[in-house]
């Protein structure tokens, strides 16, 4: 048989279906045409092969595409910030083959025609871009957004992201909705009335730095609000970036009540803590739901290891060097996280025994593409050929210049991580290769 690509030498690692073992990978026609069992594929088929076609994954782990939930491409409307390509550029730089992406663009993804121009510019992209749509109008909370158009556009879950959608007779309405379409309505749970105008987490830090705190009693109340709705309506809710430990404790109790709760944290919350911002100010820290105390990374971590968490997100937010250079209370809240969100994950969780790598993965991969209703990637044979190439042992330090994200607010640069992307597939086609 020939074969478009061979990815050669690595350790196959599908938690999804349960397997780890050393294969050789052929794909054709986007798909995954063959899967040798080790040594099955012999040197002559290889010598043949043109280098460039070959993906050498030796000490890697080859596993089933990545899938972030939670993105903002900005396109249309900033993109100076962030366009569908370059967006697309840092997924895979990130080992991601699928995203989803928030509606808060200019103008909001909340109609057909806009779901239609982001993923009609995703088709040239180097991941798959799906859309969330904006749950009201212009995401301003006033109006529901035609659901039922947006579902039959592609929208694969409804959120007014960025905001919390206050009026809770509306959210009833957005997740009755949504149960008839069988998708999630994905909740940013932050009180506006409690958090709105707050900078940083209200703590101790708040006070030490003089600046407006945003309670952690502001999500705790949101998510339970939402879930109660959730138990009402039977609809499917998932929390976007949960921070705190009363959320956590929340979602946790909701589940088990049996309601259709799931929840994301993102790398920044299982990483960082409140009392880094006074060190440098640096404004890439600023970002909501912000960065909380110790004991809640800690509650994310344990929510991550007893399932209450289902995924990580990265809440990847781009925001241009004018925006962060300026006082802390000035700048645009949010940090781009493509790019470093596995190497976070990797040292963070799996290198301290947190979480298994096979378990990482899953919250990576197959669980939040099952929250969005899709079919998780795979790495058996005819299955689309989404797949990401990661050495679990290969420390970098992450560097500004590299980034391919247009925005560069990390806080994370000059962090020294562990594990590292080597190649990422998409459709069968190499959509990065690490030099
Ligand atoms: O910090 C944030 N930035 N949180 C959000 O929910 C939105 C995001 C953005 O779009 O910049």
């Amino acid at each position: 048989m020939q074969f478009d690509l061979l990815i050669i030498n690595g350790t196959l690692m599908d938690p999804g279906f349960g397997f780890t073992k050393k294969a050789d990978l052929g794909i054709k026609d986007g798909k995954i045409a063959k899967v040798f069992d080790e040594g099955k594929l012999t040197r002559k088929v290889i010598d043949k092969f043109p280098a460039e076609s070959i993906v050498d994954a030796e000490g890697a782990i080859v596993t089933p595409g990545l899938v972030d939930i939670h993105v903002h491409f900005r396109e249309p409307g900033r993109e100076d910030k962030e366009t569908i390509q370059s967006g697309s550029r840092a997924a895979a730089a990130g080992g991601f083959t699928t995203v989803a992406c928030m509606p808060n663009t200019q103008p909001a993804i909340d109609n057909q025609e806009t779901v239609k121009f982001v993923t009609s510019l995703a088709e040239k992209g180097d991941c798959r871009v799906y859309c969330v749509g904006a749950i009201t109008k212009n995401r301003d909370g006033e109006e529901l957004s035609e659901i039922g158009d947006l579902v039959k556009a592609g929208v694969v879950a409804i959120s007014d992201d960025g905001d919390y959608l206050q009026n809770p007779e509306m959210m009833r309405r957005a997740l009755e909705y949504a149960r008839m379409f069988d998708i999630p309505v994905i909740s940013h749970a932050e009180d506006e009335f409690l958090a709105g105008g707050g900078i940083v987490n209200e703590s101790f830090e708040s006070s030490r730095l003089g600046m407006q705190g945003r309670p952690a009693v502001a999500e705790e109340i949101a998510i339970l609000r939402d879930i109660k709705l959730a138990g009402l309506t039977g609809g499917r809710l998932h929390i976007a970036h949960v921070s705190t430990a009363g959320g956590v404790e929340a979602i946790r109790r909701g589940k088990a009540e049996g309601v259709k709760v799931t929840a994301e944290v993102a790398p920044h919350h299982f990483t960082l803590t409140d009392d880094l911002i006074g060190e440098k100010f640096d404004t890439n820290l600023r970002v909501n739901p912000p960065i909380r105390s110790e004991a809640d990374r800690q509650a994310m971590i344990k929510g991550l290891i007893d399932g209450t968490i289902d995924c990580i997100a990265t809440d990847h937010a781009p925001h241009t060097e004018e925006e962060k250079d300026v006082e802390f209370d000035q700048a645009s809240p949010g940090m781009i996280g493509l790019e470093t969100s596995l190497g976070l994950a990797i040292t963070e969780l799996s290198d301290r025994g947190y979480l298994a790598i096979p378990d990482l993965l899953r919250k990576m991969s197959s669980n939040p593409a099952k929250i969005i209703g899709l079919e998780p990637n795979s790495l058996n044979e005819g299955e689309v050929a989404d797949i990401t190439i990661f050495d679990p042992e290969a420390r970098w330090v992450v560097k500004k210049e590299k980034f391919l994200s247009k925005s560069k607010n990390s806080p994370f640069v000059g962090r020294k991580l562990k594990g590292k992307i080597k190649a990422t597939v998409m459709g069968g086609r190499i959509t990065y290769r690490a030099k």
